[in-house]
């Protein structure tokens, strides 16, 4: 193959959407400004030793006050999508009740700000940022936080539809339900019964539900809908067909709590049973709500796990050894083809209409000196050798349609605090200064070129 040739034939279809992702509690800041409530990060990070450092959201990236500027930014490095969140208290303080008007007013300007650099918001509906008033009468514990959220929904997709034509209803269920409501080490700090977790994953998935009917009844003829799922993903050791059919079997019994009853409107599967999950009290209606088909599924990547088959029906997870190389936090372990088996798995398994990466990214430390190039030469490898992975499954047909990396700026890193750096652009949290990174500038080629470079 001469050296063109070989360099079309690391390209993406064409329109593919190439964007970059933020989440608003790690970003904004402007904690109180403007009527917003507090919500349950607020609370969980003055709780002592729950966040590194003590760190809070309560300033962050000061996006609230700087969106303009980023967006500049953003379109100078050629970002034309952008998926973002709202925060739930920003629009309905209490999480009930009517809509804050400045809130409201807040998210109009920013989405114009966008439309005037060119840029296409992705909207997520909730990225963990609950009412706090919500986390006190059961949040998602209760059935009612997922009532609350239907008609968050229904303001949120009014008043803002006009200008918002793709929106994703919750980021990573199994995340903030699992370290939320399970371990403990995400807000709101609760460890409960295997029972009730799997009563708050229902009253996500219902949150779900309620979201995805609000977009097709308020958004416009031409709005699109999914979810953001952080998919546990078993990678085959080799790729043989005995590998790779045991690769599908534990996917799909990993994932059987949120995906059965989202794409086969039922928990009661064999994987449900396999994985010894207790299923969730269930009302007449509840599964056809959840699983109200959507236009897509966005998969939040990062990592995966290498299983291979013992016999025809048996197989095994291959532990990590010791040393195994991460991209900057334990659980980041270092395993791009966990993007590909993920996208093939879920195409042929859950059959949705699209599929986005709608994140990825690594979250490695890198020094900045005083307006120099911020080198990060490790991120943009992760992010590079992903990318390939992505392309294959483009170049065999699957149906991804786009890719967001994690993040714009380095942000509020959850319970890591400002410790553990995301951004595809450096943030000194002092000042606030913005530095592209050597990852931000290479990424900005791979957007123009619509190819890995
Ligand atoms: C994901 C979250 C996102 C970010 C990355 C690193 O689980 O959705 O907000 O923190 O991890």
């Amino acid at each position: 193959m001469d050296l063109r040739a070989s360099l079309r034939s690391r390209a993406f279809p064409p329109r593919f959407v190439w964007g970059v992702a933020t989440a608003a509690p790690q970003i904004e800041g402007g904690a109180t400004a403007g009527g917003r409530g507090e919500s349950i990060w607020d609370r969980f990070a003055r709780r002592r030793g729950a966040v590194v450092n003590g760190d809070t959201p309560a300033v962050a990236c000061d996006h609230f006050h700087r969106y303009r500027a980023d967006f500049a930014l953003m379109r100078e490095l050629g970002v034309r999508h952008y998926r973002l969140s709202l925060a739930w208290p920003r629009l309905q303080p209490d999480g009930r009740g009517p809509v804050n008007a400045r809130g409201l007013d807040f998210y109009r300007r920013l989405l114009d700000a966008l439309h005037h650099h060119g840029i296409t918001p992705w909207v997520t509906l909730y990225h963990w940022d609950l009412p706090q008033a919500l986390e006190d009468a059961g949040g998602w514990r209760s059935r009612g936080t997922a009532e609350a959220f239907a008609r968050y929904a229904e303001i949120a997709v009014r008043g803002l539809g006009g200008r918002v034509r793709h929106w994703m209803t919750l980021n990573e269920i199994p995340t903030f339900i699992g370290h939320g409501y399970r371990l403990g080490v995400h807000a709101p700090g609760a460890r409960e019964k295997p029972a009730v977790v799997a009563q708050c994953h229902h009253h996500a998935l219902l949150a779900h539900g309620h979201a995805v009917r609000a977009v097709r009844e308020f958004g416009g003829a031409r709005a699109e809908v999914g979810l953001a799922q952080d998919l546990s993903v078993p990678i085959p050791v080799t790729e043989t067909p005995a590998d790779i059919a045991a690769a599908e079997r534990e996917l799909r019994r990993r994932n059987a709590h949120i995906l059965a009853p989202l794409y086969f409107g039922r928990y009661a599967t064999a994987e449900m049973r396999a994985a010894r999950r207790p299923q969730p009290a269930v009302r007449r209606g509840d599964l056809a709500l959840i699983s109200t088909p959507t236009d897509f599924l966005g998969l939040n990547i990062y990592s995966g796990e290498f299983v291979r088959a013992a016999d025809r029906t048996t197989h095994e997870v291959v532990p990590f050894p010791p040393g195994y190389p991460t991209a900057g936090l334990a659980w980041l372990r270092l395993a791009p083809q966990a993007v590909y088996w993920a996208l093939r798995h879920c195409h042929a398994v859950y059959r949705p209409r699209k599929l986005f990466l709608t994140e990825n990214g690594a979250g490695y430390e890198e020094p900045a000196r005083g307006g120099a190039e911020v080198n990060d030469l490790h991120r943009r490898e992760y992010l590079r050798a992903h990318l390939e992975q992505v392309q294959r499954a483009t170049a065999e047909g699957i149906p991804c349609r786009g890719y967001f990396a994690w993040s714009f700026l380095d942000n509020f890193e959850w319970a890591e605090g400002y410790t553990k750096r995301f951004g595809l652009v450096h943030v000194d949290f002092a000042t606030q200064r913005r530095t592209p990174k050597l990852s931000a500038l290479w990424y900005a080629g791979v957007m123009r070129e619509n190819r890995v470079l």
